[in-house]
């Protein structure tokens, strides 16, 4: 298990803390390897009723390491990662909490569509500047957006790279609360030991009524990620990854 991934398992709930600082979390495909594993496990574990994603102070995840994207849009390999990772959250049997502080970029914005109970604090600012990079929505964004958030709400986060602060995603109802950010991990935490202490059969089911047709999002996943992947090898998206790749020189 990478660094950058910690887990702990403790009462029923499983927690994913997302630790890579001196880069904001940014998500290389270990990382997203090692999420993806552990949110599979939990499917497949009685032991665990409940998985809680969290970051660290100031930084949920500033989205998918620029470095892995501007490597394949060179030409290398990109490989599964972050599809397994997309389809583990989209699959997954058990309730999905998040503790969201900070930076909240990209996929760690798209992310909250899976996640059942979202904290985040006053200073979160969920944001996703697909367009600006040269790609396009992810993670089913694109169709649980305007579910979520109407269609030109959905327009100005997903398409505008709109930035989206904690209050307004709350009143949206996107994210479950907003809390301070000494309490964010505590409120979490607690909402899922809460979780795991109801029955899990009846949870299961009723998770899956609330998520509806599971099918039809996973065809939208895999389909944004075929566009997703040709629009990493466009000149638009080079030129993007460039530009912050090489801002501080
Ligand atoms: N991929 C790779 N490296 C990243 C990164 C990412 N997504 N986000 C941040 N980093 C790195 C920076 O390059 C910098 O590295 P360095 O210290 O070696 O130069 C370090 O993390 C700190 O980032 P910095 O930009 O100095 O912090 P900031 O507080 O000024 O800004 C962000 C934070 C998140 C707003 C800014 O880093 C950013 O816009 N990142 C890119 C987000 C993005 O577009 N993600 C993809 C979404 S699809």
């Amino acid at each position: 298990m990478t660094g950058h991934i910690i887990i702990a398992r403790e009462a029923g709930v499983q927690t994913i803390r997302i630790n890579r600082a001196d880069k904001k979390n940014a998500l290389t495909r270990a990382m997203y390897a090692a999420m993806a594993s552990v949110l599979s496990e939990a499917d497949e574990d009685d032991a665990i009723r409940v998985s809680v994603l969290m970051g660290v102070p100031g930084s949920f995840t500033s989205g998918n390491d620029i470095a892995d994207f501007m490597n394949y849009s060179m030409g290398g390999e990109q490989g599964m990662e972050v599809y397994d990772f997309l389809m583990a959250l989209a699959r997954s049997r058990k309730p999905i909490v998040a503790a969201v502080d900070g930076i909240a970029v990209g996929i760690g914005t798209t992310m909250q569509f899976h996640c059942d109970l979202t904290f985040a604090t006053p200073r979160t600012v969920f944001r996703t500047p697909f367009v600006d990079l040269g790609v396009v929505p992810e993670a089913g964004s694109s169709l649980l957006g305007p579910a979520a958030l109407g269609r030109q709400g959905a327009f100005a986060l997903l398409a505008m790279g709109e930035g989206l602060p904690a209050a307004e995603a709350r009143a949206a109802g996107l994210i479950h609360a907003v809390v301070g950010e000494d309490e964010v991990e505590a409120a979490a935490l607690e909402a899922a030991t809460r979780i795991a202490a109801k029955p899990p059969e009846a949870m299961r089911i009723a998770r899956d009524l609330l998520l509806g047709d599971r099918d039809a999002l996973v065809e939208r996943i895999r389909h944004e990620g075929k566009l997703f992947r040709e629009r990493l090898q466009s000149d638009e998206a080079r030129q993007a990854f460039m530009a912050f790749m090489s801002r501080k020189k």
